[in-house]
């Protein structure tokens, strides 16, 4: 069983919802912009990298500290040296964190080559010193641990949840592919479901949630806890209240494309961008649009010309030219497929 109590949810009776920890992207700024159209229960940070000389990462660290969504925030490790772990557990404790999360799902080779993220899911006995060390050195606050159903196949799953169990978890959020799939392929919500059944925690399912309708469904097949949502509420961050919506079994109210301009407005504020290179900029601009476009025109029109752009400019008046112009236009409440 449990040690102790997770953060409270924002609505008791229904599922939980996340923000998956992204690199880059969910920052101080995105939490609040996402808040903004509506919180999940819980945020994540993007990973702290943990080694013989790491120091807390003062942005990362600011999601933190300076963050005014009143939602509880997870701060997420990344790493493998196990006195590091432990002494940096312990420092992200003397902050107002909602737990401290472990990453073994990084998919990206330079990560995996050093045995930390998707790296560890190859070796058990690692991760069970792992969480047993951290277990003891975070006894006060919940403990959780993010994973991919494994490395390269799913040989380890089942003892790596009995691992998880062993030490207590308090959460686990679950991507359902393994480290060699990155990000492709179809996930396997089925051993999603089955880590529902083994582990005593609750599980967060994750991967490929894009719309309300496939939370439900999720949720479902699989009788997770709750559901983490990463690449698609950059696309749609309104996601998490339609998603309660549906649970409710209301009408998700449909989105204007006019507060799709404003969205892309808010993500332009960040007061990061000040500083940032124009070329940055219009990339910075281009990762979330990249998502945020395959809900705005069947045909992928808006997606196309958008890659093209070059300056800041070009782009801001391509998205004015496809928002702004036809008023009654809503924003689709899942990406077109095929794009
Ligand atoms: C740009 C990007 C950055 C990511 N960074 C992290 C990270 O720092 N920590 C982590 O555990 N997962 C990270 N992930 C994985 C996501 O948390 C999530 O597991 C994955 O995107 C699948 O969920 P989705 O289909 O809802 O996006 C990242 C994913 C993306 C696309």
């Amino acid at each position: 069983m449990s040690q102790v109590s997770l953060p409270k949810s924002l609505h008791p009776n229904l599922p939980l919802t996340a923000l998956a920890p992204m690199q880059d992207v969910t920052n101080l700024w995105f939490m609040k912009v996402i808040a903004h159209y509506g919180s999940p229960d819980y945020f994540f940070t993007e990973y702290f990298r943990v080694n013989d000389t790491s120091r807390l990462n003062r942005n990362i660290l600011a999601a933190i500290t300076e963050n005014d969504t009143g939602r509880p925030v997870f701060a997420q490790m990344i790493g493998e040296s196990i006195p590091d772990l432990v002494r940096t557990a312990k420092e992200l404790c003397n902050y107002n964190i909602a737990g401290v999360d472990l990453n073994m799902g990084c998919p990206a080779p330079r990560i995996y080559r050093k045995n930390v993220g998707g790296g560890l899911l190859r070796e058990p006995e690692k991760v069970d010193r792992i969480l047993g060390e951290l277990r003891y050195a975070v006894s006060d606050r919940p403990l959780t641990v993010k994973m991919r159903v494994g490395f390269e196949n799913t040989d380890n799953f089942y003892q790596i949840l009995d691992i998880i169990n062993r030490h207590s978890i308090d959460l686990l959020s679950l991507h359902g592919r393994t480290v060699k799939d990155m990000y492709h392929g179809a996930v396997k919500y089925d051993l999603i479901g089955e880590a529902v059944r083994r582990v005593d925690c609750p599980v967060l399912a994750n991967g490929n949630i894009h719309s309300a309708t496939t939370a439900i469904e999720v949720l479902s097949q699989t009788g997770a806890a709750g559901v983490m949502v990463g690449r698609w509420a950059i696309g749609n961050p309104w996601i998490f209240n339609q998603i309660r919506q549906a649970l409710r079994k209301e009408a998700i109210a449909p989105v204007p494309l006019v507060e799709v301009r404003n969205y892309i407005d808010r993500l332009c504020q960040t007061p990061t961008a000040a500083t940032m290179p124009v070329r940055s900029r219009v990339g910075y601009l281009k990762m979330f649009l990249n998502y945020i476009a395959l809900l705005v025109d069947a045909e992928g029109h808006f997606l196309r010309l958008m890659r093209h752009t070059q300056t800041e400019v070009e782009l801001l008046n391509l998205c004015d030219r496809f928002l702004l112009v036809e008023e009654t236009k809503t924003f689709a409440l899942a990406p077109y497929s095929g794009l």
